[in-house]
Parts: structure tokens; sequence; C-alpha cells
């Protein structure tokens, strides 16, 4: 077959994701979390993340190739994410990459994480079909590490970023809104459970950067920052009066903001733009809200939504081998050596 074989790898955050694809159809993605050991920090270590991933590639590695029935000498390409992401971090797997390129005599594709979020869409196992990317299409890509909102005409030649966190990332406000009632880390999934039973409309919390006049300079960006900023004084208030921290309610209703934002600015986007698409990912997808809102007003507007599964949504090494064996189909000389990581690297 002409599919390429493809070995990514994604160590942009605390994850070390070793993905192996052969063109779209998915062989193997192992994933390695060091969360743990950032659990009691409430947040991403940066020196942390980077040294788990040094122990953990080798043997993601060697179990990825496993899983996938591969040895080293089929592949057809090395690929990695050579940003957006912690620096140190990315390094570690770059490094992996160059030396594994270089040894191997293969080629070497450096990718974009955001874009490799997209590519996630793409990929199908054994099982199934895979339904190629529709264009154009709306992206929101919502994770710890970034909230991102994106145009894609073509996704190997044409991603426009429409706009992105100003301040922290979604899930880096759920994390941050989790510590401060008390929740522990990744505060996602728990604010996630105290929820179920809260009222989404007991508090009204602040939409960042939805103010007509916000809307005017950032209408495709987001703030989380203020958000949690009025949950902070808002449960500060409660507990100065003596009264007890209605945890559900104060859960539902700062999620209800977060999810009413997200799903109004990607809805605007496809609106302005003439899309009828919205393809959503990263981690924070997981949430049971924010899934059944965008389909919810989604359906209502017309617009189609797709949603990968939850293994590709969250970081990963095969999004990254599968945007690279797009670009390989597509004709894309691979990169030289001379790249490094780029934390701020523009899709
Ligand atoms: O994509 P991801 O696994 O990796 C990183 O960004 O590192 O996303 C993790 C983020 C965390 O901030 C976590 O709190 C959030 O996604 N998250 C959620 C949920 N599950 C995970 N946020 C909201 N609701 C959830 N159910
Ligand atoms: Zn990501």
């Amino acid at each position: 077959t002409s599919e390429p074989l493809v070995l990514g790898i994604e160590t942009s955050c605390d994850e070390t994701g070793i993905g192996i694809v052969r063109g779209r159809r998915l062989l193997s993605n192992t994933i390695a979390s060091s969360m743990d050991e950032h659990a009691r920090y409430g947040g991403v270590v940066p020196e942390v993340a980077a040294r788990a991933h040094l122990e953990a590639l080798q043997p993601s590695i060697e179990q990825a190739l496993a899983e996938a029935q591969v040895g080293l000498d089929d592949l057809d390409a090395i690929a990695v994410t050579s940003g957006p992401g912690l620096a140190g971090a990315l390094m570690v797997g770059i490094g992996a990459a160059k030396g594994l390129a270089v040894s191997l005599d293969k080629p070497l594709y450096a990718v974009n994480h955001l874009v490799g979020h997209i590519a996630a869409d793409i990929l199908a196992s054994d099982a199934e079909e895979s339904a190629p990317l529709e264009y154009p299409t709306i992206a929101l890509l919502v994770s710890g590490g970034h909230t991102s909102l994106l145009h894609v005409r073509d996704l190997t030649t044409d991603v426009e970023l429409l706009g992105e966190t100003v301040d922290d990332a979604a899930g880096e406000a759920f994390d941050k809104v989790a510590r401060l009632l008390g929740l522990p880390y990744p505060g996602g999934p728990q604010i996630d459970k105290a929820a179920v039973s809260g009222d989404p409309k007991a508090i009204r919390f602040p939409r960042g950067l939805s103010k007509a006049s916000d809307m005017a300079k950032h209408r495709y960006d987001f703030s989380f920052s203020g958000l949690k900023t009025a949950v902070a004084r808002w449960v500060e208030r409660a507990q100065l009066n003596g009264d007890e921290v209605p945890l559900a309610d104060v859960a539902a209703s700062f999620r209800e903001a977060v999810v009413d934002i997200l799903v109004t600015k990607a809805l605007a986007a496809c609106e302005d733009r003439g899309v009828p698409r919205l393809l959503l990912g990263g981690g924070v997808i997981a949430n049971k809200r924010l899934r059944e809102v965008a389909l919810e007003r989604a359906a209502a507007a017309g617009v189609a939504v797709r949603i990968p599964p939850l293994s590709l949504c969250t970081d990963n090494g095969a999004m990254i081998a599968g945007l690279a064996a797009e670009l390989i189909s597509s004709g894309r000389q691979p990169s030289t050596l001379a790249f490094g990581a780029d934390s701020t690297l523009p899709v």
C-alpha cells in the first residue's frame, strides 16, 4: 500500500503520546500522563513534565510499536509536535524524534499541535471507516493548555487562527475554580460531578469578552480569568456572611458560563463565515454539558458538529502522526533538522 506508516511523538504538555498510523488508519495510540505528579501543585509544572517525558518516551515507543505490530525499520516517517506548548517538554520529544530520524535515516516532520487536534478527527480504527474532513469547518479546541477557534479551509495548507484565550485556557479555569472550591486536580471532571445536582441559573457569572464593545475587538477571543475571580469573590462573600457555600450551584453556574462563552463564540464564527460545520477537540470536550449545549445550539443554527472519540480529543501522538501522514500524501517535503521547540508556534 502507498499509505505512509508514521510514528508520531507528542510531548507539548503533560501527556507523553506515541501514535502510529498508516494513512488515516489508527494502529496504536499510547498515552503516559504525568498528571498525578502535578496534582499537588494544582497545575502542570513544566520541569516535572519534561522529566516525565524523558522517562516515558522509550517504553511508550516500544509499546506503540508492539501494539501496531510494526518495527522501527517499517516506518516511512517520524512526526513530532514542535509547538505550541511548554518549551522544555517539547524539547524532549523533539530530541527523541530527531534521534530516531537520523539513526533510522527516515524523513522527519515537525507539526503544529493545534492542527494535530484537528487531524484527530480523520483517524479511524480498524472497525470503522475514516470520514474525511469536510471543508471549510470551524474548529474549537479547548484543553488545559489552549482555547482556540480556527477556520479550516484545508488541513494541510489553509488553517486560520480566528482567536484564542487572552489569559487562562478553559481547562485551566476549571482547574483553578475547582481548587478554590476545595476540589482536587484536575478540576474539570470534579466540577462536572459537583454540578450534576446544581442549578446552572442559580448565579449569573460574567461571560468574558462578550459585551458588545468587547465583541467588536475580541469577537473570537476568550477570557476566563475574570470569571474565575468572580467565582472567588462570590465564595468569599458567602463565607464572610457565614453562609454555607452551595457547591453544586456554584459549580453548575460556573460551568454554564464557560460553556455559554465557548459555544456562543464558536457558533458566531460559523455564522460570520458561513460555515455550517463545527469540529470540537481538546480534553475539555469531556465535559458533558459542553457537548450537550454545543449539539443543541448547533442543531438550531443548522451547524453539523463533529467530535472525535475522547481518546483522540485529549493530547495524543496519533493525531500528530495522522497530520504528518496527510502532509506526506499532499506532497509536503520533510522538515530539516534545524527546527527547535517553539512554544508559541503559529498555525
Ligand atoms: O487535553 P487535555 O487532556 O490536556 C491538557 O491540556 O494537558 O486537557 C486536560 C484539561 C484539564 O484542565 C481538565 O480539567 C480538563 O481538560 N477537563 C475537563 C473535563 N475533563 C477534563 N474540563 C471540564 N469538564 C470535564 N469533564
Ligand atoms: Zn492539546
